[in-house]
């Protein structure tokens, strides 16, 4: 005899639908990154990013407190440095902008977890993530090309090794370094050792891509190119093997974390890491990933609530741990009240 079977619909109900559900987003997952500016009693709402603000160092610990309040334990730094010159000193200054930011967010709260960007293109006065040669390979500066940048990229891994050291020393938890840069990893990783930091983590932006989608960023942080772009050493957008050859490497070279970025444009690079590593993946729902849902949101044509927790948990759901967001504490706040 033949019986038919049909397929119970576990969605019908709520209370099962929320039982049988795959993929949640929780407020211990998310990082809130955060701009700081030079200044006194600043907080400057940023143009190309609604509803973000950028702060100065005295009024940082106050944001802080808040991020905490809405139930986010964690913060990325961003710093824009009063000057910029050719070897990004302003990144590893005793007393830079980074630097003062975290004491003041530790004093505010102590348990706030502080983690920082380790990249010097907000400091370098060319606005490029290392040290820059030209590439003879490639004809300088034509229209639409890498403008025949390379990057010098050992002298480059010091500075970074440098930044990495003073941004623990001032109290930072955790670094990450965001320039793409070979041996980057292994390079900071020898530098903290040998500091005496060998128990802090190190979260690498192991896949990141050449994208426009940095673009309010780029405002937010002051640090675009003044000339030729970054698809010199941010990876292209087509490749996903290639980001698995790069994971792969920063692993080797011991980092803690591995993230891809942006996030919404390569769920499948995140669900591809995911499978190949056996260390917490992160990924940073970008700048313009924020602003679009925004201004779609502010012209009606979306109900942003609804498009931030169905993005976020596309995110966790491609395979995520950790997801880096602008929503952070707003979608903190939502998540409590569901
Ligand atoms: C710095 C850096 C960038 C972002 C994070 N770190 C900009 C870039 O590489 O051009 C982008 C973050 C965002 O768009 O939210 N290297």
């Amino acid at each position: 005899m033949n019986i038919p079977i049909r397929p119970r619909r576990l969605r019908g109900n709520p209370v099962l639908r929320g039982m049988v559900r795959e993929a949640r987003v929780s407020p211990e997952q998310l990082i809130q990154p955060a701009f700081i500016i030079p200044g006194k009693g600043k907080k400057e709402p940023l143009a190309s990013m609604p509803g973000l603000c950028r702060f100065s160092v005295d009024r940082i610990g106050a944001e802080a407190r808040e991020i905490l309040k809405a139930g986010i334990k964690a913060m990325l730094l961003f710093g824009v440095p009063e000057h910029k010159d050719e070897k990004a000193s302003g990144a590893y200054a005793r007393g830079g902008i980074i630097q003062r930011a975290i004491e003041a967010i530790k004093k505010a709260v102590p348990e706030m977890y502080v983690i920082t960007d380790v990249c010097l293109c907000e400091y370098m006065s060319h606005g490029h993530c290392g040290v820059v040669t030209k590439n003879p390979s490639q004809p300088p500066f034509f229209k639409g090309g890498s403008g025949g940048i390379i990057i010098d990229n050992d002298p480059t891994l010091e500075l970074l090794a440098k930044t990495a050291v003073s941004h623990i020393k001032a109290g930072a938890d955790m670094v990450a370094p965001s320039g793409m840069m070979d041996g980057c990893i292994a390079a900071i990783r020898a530098a903290l050792d040998r500091d005496g930091f060998a128990n802090t983590p190190i979260m690498s932006y192991a896949a990141k891509y050449a994208s426009c989608f940095y673009g309010p960023f780029r405002d937010a942080a002051e640090g675009a190119p003044s000339f030729g772009d970054r698809k010199t050493y941010q990876m292209d957008p087509p490749n996903v093997r290639e980001a698995i050859k790069e994971v792969k490497l920063d692993v080797a070279e011991g980092a803690d974390i591995v993230m891809v970025k942006p996030a919404l444009a390569y769920l499948d690079v995140i669900t591809r890491v995911r499978e190949i590593v056996d260390v917490p993946v992160a990924a940073y729902n970008v700048s313009g990933e924020y602003s679009m849902i925004k201004a779609a949101a502010a012209n009606g044509w979306l109900d942003e609530k609804k498009a931030v927790m169905e993005v976020l948990t596309a995110i966790r759901r491609a395979g995520a741990d950790i997801i880096i967001t602008y929503f952070a504490k707003d979608a903190a706040r939502w998540l409590s009240v569901f």
